[in-house]
């Protein structure tokens, strides 16, 4: 599909009034989105987990305007109160999508959103909250076309959701998605995310995912400052490159069940990943020194106990820890005695795989 594909032929905004409220979760990326072109296409294709317990909920109650108007028409409630500083994203998302979803300058929308994690927590809420929000929008054009079909709707919201935020894009479906064109992955596109296609073993299906709140602080470089210092960066061009042999990697490794793999690239692409931050110029570093000292008991623990839980990060210093199911009661354990001790406040969120964002009215 191309971007021309996600514009409907002209229709009448014949509703004058409704609501739909979307829970969308967040997701974990196992290779990494870090770098993209105009338009928020992606430099590098990445797929990651779809999580459960991370998740934004958004409400939308929209309204007929008695008249199109220059500029678009809504209020944002966060957990209850307005918010004035999240509208500027808002606003930049609207005129993103606005030419994908026409009907935006013709209603009034009432936008109230909450997160079943605390705001505070450091966790960057970009994938479901903008995925949501995404979600919302385009129920609402399949109100006014109710034909539109459960493949295009899911690809469109994809589409909708990476020009909120990128990593978004892979939050509509679970639980392994896809994002951005690689040979090897039959269907997968720079425009959104696509389920992955290819046999997944049982014992990636239940990985749990334990998020180790290390610093809860505002990070002190954006992820959309990030990207852009992949620009010109002296690595970029071969990083890009180890994205796309990856993905060829995973696929024997997920088929398989091949785990002791599996924690050779999940654990390489975070590094990896900071690795770039730490080599753009200008340079930085999000990970904190407790990052590092959970990174070293993990792998002190896996050597010692031939565990196969494993470490990822995304841009921050949280520590995400992956691992079968089969082994949760002896990484509990673990997390309780060693690791929390590391993480502010002794605070750490419990998540797992999932399947995608629901409806909820
Ligand atoms: C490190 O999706 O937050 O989490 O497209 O600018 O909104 P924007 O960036 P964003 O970047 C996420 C980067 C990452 C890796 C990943 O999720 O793949």
């Amino acid at each position: 599909m191309t971007e021309k594909d996600f514009k409907l032929p002209d229709y009448s905004y014949d509703k004058v009034e409704g609501n739909v409220v979307y829970k969308s979760p967040s997701n974990i990326a196992l290779i990494k989105y870090w770098g993209k072109k105009e338009n928020q296409i992606p430099a590098n294709p990445s797929i990651s987990f779809t999580l459960t317990a991370c998740a934004t909920t958004t409400s939308i109650t929209y309204k007929k305007l008695k008249a199109v108007t220059p500029d678009f028409q809504f209020d944002l409630l966060f957990e209850g109160l307005p918010k004035p500083d999240f509208k500027p994203k808002i606003e930049t998302f609207f005129k993103r999508v606005e030419t994908y979803l026409p009907f935006l300058k013709a209603y009034h929308f009432k936008i109230e959103t909450s997160n079943s994690f605390p705001h505070s927590s450091g966790i960057a809420s970009s994938a479901s909250g903008m995925s949501a929000i995404a979600l919302c929008l385009l129920e609402i054009e399949r109100d006014l076309n109710p034909d539109m079909d459960a493949d295009y709707f899911l690809k469109k919201a994809s589409f909708l959701a990476r020009l909120g935020s990128g990593s978004a894009c892979r939050s509509i479906e679970g639980d392994l998605v896809q994002w951005g064109r690689h040979s090897g992955t039959t269907g997968s596109s720079d425009l959104y995310g696509i389920k992955y296609p290819y046999k997944v073993h049982d014992v990636f299906k239940n990985y749990h995912d334990t998020i180790l709140l290390v610093d809860k602080g505002e990070k002190q470089v954006s992820s959309t400052v990030g990207h852009d210092l992949m620009h010109g960066h002296p690595f970029a061009k071969k990083r890009f490159a180890q994205a796309h042999e990856n993905l060829d990697k995973l696929r024997p490794i997920l088929e398989q069940g091949d785990v002791k793999e599996f924690i050779k690239i999940v654990e390489s692409e975070a590094l990896t990943l900071h690795g770039m931050m730490m080599t753009s110029q200008p340079y930085f570093i999000l990970m904190k020194p407790n990052t590092l000292e959970i990174i070293n008991r993990i792998w002190a623990f896996r050597s010692a106990s031939k565990s196969n839980l494993c470490f990822t990060l995304d841009a921050g210093a949280n520590v995400h820890v992956l691992y079968p199911e089969n082994e949760k009661e002896e990484v509990h354990q673990f997390i309780k005695n060693e690791l929390v001790a590391f993480c502010q406040n002794q605070q750490y969120i419990c998540d797992r795989i999932g399947f995608g964002a629901k409806r909820l009215s």
